[in-house]
């Protein structure tokens, strides 16, 4: 079922450092931003060098754009999926980034275009995967009445919210929550999780052994 192979290891760093990331966006952007923050600090060191949204309308674009950032627009019009993700990778291509971060991209992409960026395609999602794939996983968590909540980050493999886990932050779930309170502590833990586990992977020496992505101990970086 997956696409990511059974072994793996990165190299040191992942890519050279500041590494290139296109961040692709369908709304709002506040994970765009936490990125884009993040590489503002020197937190993370990466620079952005696309925003690729598949909606002219989505608010991250002007928010990229307010921050001189290349922001750009592919929709989706009568074509097929494969004719429209050739669009979104020869961008992706052009811009020369290392590393894809989908944050809150709201399409699924094809095994076709998860292999052209094998490994190389991270994503945020708002629940503790592998619980609440899909669409709505906060109202999802929710409504199925868990105590705890939270929020991934994973490597995009060819299914759904199923790629290798890289960070995890749980939210508990108090007594006075709805479902939108819930969503808004969530969003909180990706803001801080999405940056800080993409900067361990870009430090790279993380390995993949079947579905298990393992980060190198820092107890043998002192020996
Ligand atoms: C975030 O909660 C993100 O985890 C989610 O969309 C929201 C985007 O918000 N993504 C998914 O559900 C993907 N399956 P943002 O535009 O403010 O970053």
């Amino acid at each position: 079922m997956t696409a990511v192979g059974v072994s793996f290891e990165a190299p040191v760093p992942w890519f050279p450092l500041p590494a290139r990331l296109a961040v692709l966006l369908s709304g709002r952007g506040s994970n765009f931003m936490a990125l884009a923050d993040a590489c503002e600090s020197g937190a993370l060191p990466a620079r952005i060098v696309l925003v690729l949204s598949d909606r002219a309308e989505a608010a991250g674009l002007a928010r990229a754009r307010a921050r001189g950032l290349e922001a750009a627009v592919e929709e989706r019009g009568g074509e097929t999926r494969a004719a429209h993700e050739e669009r979104l990778g020869a961008r992706i291509e052009a811009a020369g980034a290392d590393v894809v971060c989908l944050a809150g991209f709201m399409r699924i992409l094809s095994p076709a275009f998860v292999a052209r960026f094998e490994r190389r395609v991270v994503n945020v999602h708002p629940s503790l995967l592998p619980a609440f794939p899909g669409l709505e996983a906060q109202r999802q968590a929710f409504e199925h009445g868990v105590k705890v909540a939270g929020a991934t980050v994973h490597l995009v493999d060819a299914g759904t919210d199923t790629g290798p886990i890289a960070g995890q932050e749980a939210v508990a779930v108090g007594p006075g929550d709805d479902a939108d309170r819930l969503a808004a502590r969530i969003l909180e833990a990706e803001h801080r999780l999405y940056p800080a586990t993409l900067a361990a992977l870009l430090a790279g020496g993380w390995s993949i052994e079947g579905r298990r992505l393992r980060f190198p101990d820092p107890r043998s970086a002192e020996a």
